[in-house]
């Protein structure tokens, strides 16, 4: 098969994806799959990558990005064709004909539906969440209605615009307070912590206000949950069955705030990853019933990591990550290689379930 592995994009996350291709094209299995890897620029150009794994390490010093090259990938011109293109200094050439996208975009421009949008206007198979789920997925207010709207628990939240602060103040301070501290402050739109802060005194509420509407126009206070910070993969069932969820990963914090992007990504200290976590049988089974719950809840499609934490009165979820971070050492895979799943194997079985 000819696969377009799609990577960067507009979003805050962009160094994220790179850093997941570059661990994709050092796994892909070369015997089943061509690869034609399409970055897209911070300004949104479809460039032709090198595929080059080392490229795109994620080197805390120097975050791996696409650069513009001059050239330009183009999508078939209707959805009667799958022939891409691309246009560099010698001319226009075809890449041939593309059997499957892979979209492992993270964050707004690309986690959110509107490459879905696109590849299904132009008619090319992709793997992964449609149009809906992904738009569900990345608007952490959305996502928490839809969970809530089928039974299942999520931290209590106010969402806020800056329209609605300007005109109704005292109300919006009421009911944020009401929350009660500590609290997390997150921009609605966004990933991997960017625009995020935890606020334990109400005096720093306005500047964490500032740095989340810097990332998105609406805003969510919650507030914060005690219990295990706990994710597991999920995977679209194969004929005809249900969806498989892995077994859990912990999210360890001991030294920091909270497990924020320095953790995730650039080797911060103070946070470790555990998987398999340690759950009884008991809270396993009743792990995956809701993270199925979840990913059936907001429609999806190909694969999600449910992120939840395990309290006292049982599990609640934190969102639902439509394209989850994916290099070999991220949560997803890790979770599915406990699972029995190798990172080329969790690579192919996705390529597997992609939808036309
Ligand atoms: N948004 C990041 C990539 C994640 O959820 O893993
Ligand atoms: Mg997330």
């Amino acid at each position: 098969l000819r696969v377009v592995l799609l990577f960067g994009g507009r979003s805050s996350e962009h160094s994220i994806s790179c850093a997941t291709a570059g661990g994709i094209l050092g796994a892909i299995d070369r015997d089943r799959y061509e690869v034609i890897p399409v970055g897209i620029t911070r300004d949104g150009a479809f460039v032709l990558e090198a595929d080059d794994p080392a490229r795109y390490a994620l080197d805390p010093a120097h975050l791996p990005e696409v650069v513009d090259n001059g050239t330009r990938v183009r999508w078939p011109e209707s959805s009667a064709s799958r022939e891409v293109r691309v246009t560099d200094a010698t001319g226009e050439r075809s890449l041939g004909d593309v059997d499957v996208v892979l979209p492992i975009l993270h964050g707004r421009f690309g986690e959110d539906g509107t490459v879905q949008g696109l590849l299904e206007l132009v008619g090319l198979p992709y793997v992964g969440n449609g149009v809906l789920a992904s738009a569900i997925g990345m608007d952490k207010h959305v996502t928490k209605t839809v969970l809530e709207g089928a039974g299942i628990a999520v931290a209590p939240w106010v969402t806020l615009t800056r329209a609605a602060l300007a005109e109704e103040p005292e109300l919006w301070q009421r009911r944020v307070h009401g929350l009660g501290l500590p609290v997390f402050v997150k921009p609605a739109r966004a990933g991997s912590s960017v625009g995020v802060s935890k606020v334990s005194d109400w005096s720093e509420l306005h500047a964490a206000l500032d740095v989340a509407f810097a990332e998105d126009r609406t805003v969510l206070v919650e507030a914060a949950v005690v219990g295990r910070e706990i994710e597991c993969g999920v995977l679209e069932g194969r004929d005809g069955q249900g969806p498989r969820v892995s077994v859990a990963g912990e999210v360890v914090v001991t030294g920091r705030d909270f497990y924020d992007f320095e953790a995730k990504y650039l080797d911060a200290p103070g946070v470790d990853l555990i998987c398999p976590a340690d759950l009884g049988d008991g809270e396993l089974f009743e792990l995956r019933r809701i993270a199925r719950r979840a990913f059936e809840a907001i429609g999806g499609e190909g694969l999600a990591r449910v992120d939840v934490f395990l309290t006292d009165e049982g599990f609640v979820v934190n969102e639902v990550n439509t394209m989850p971070g994916f290099t070999p050492i991220s949560m997803f895979p890790t979770c599915w290689l406990n699972s029995g799943l190798t990172y080329p194997e969790l690579i192919s079985e996705l390529i597997e379930v992609g939808h036309a």
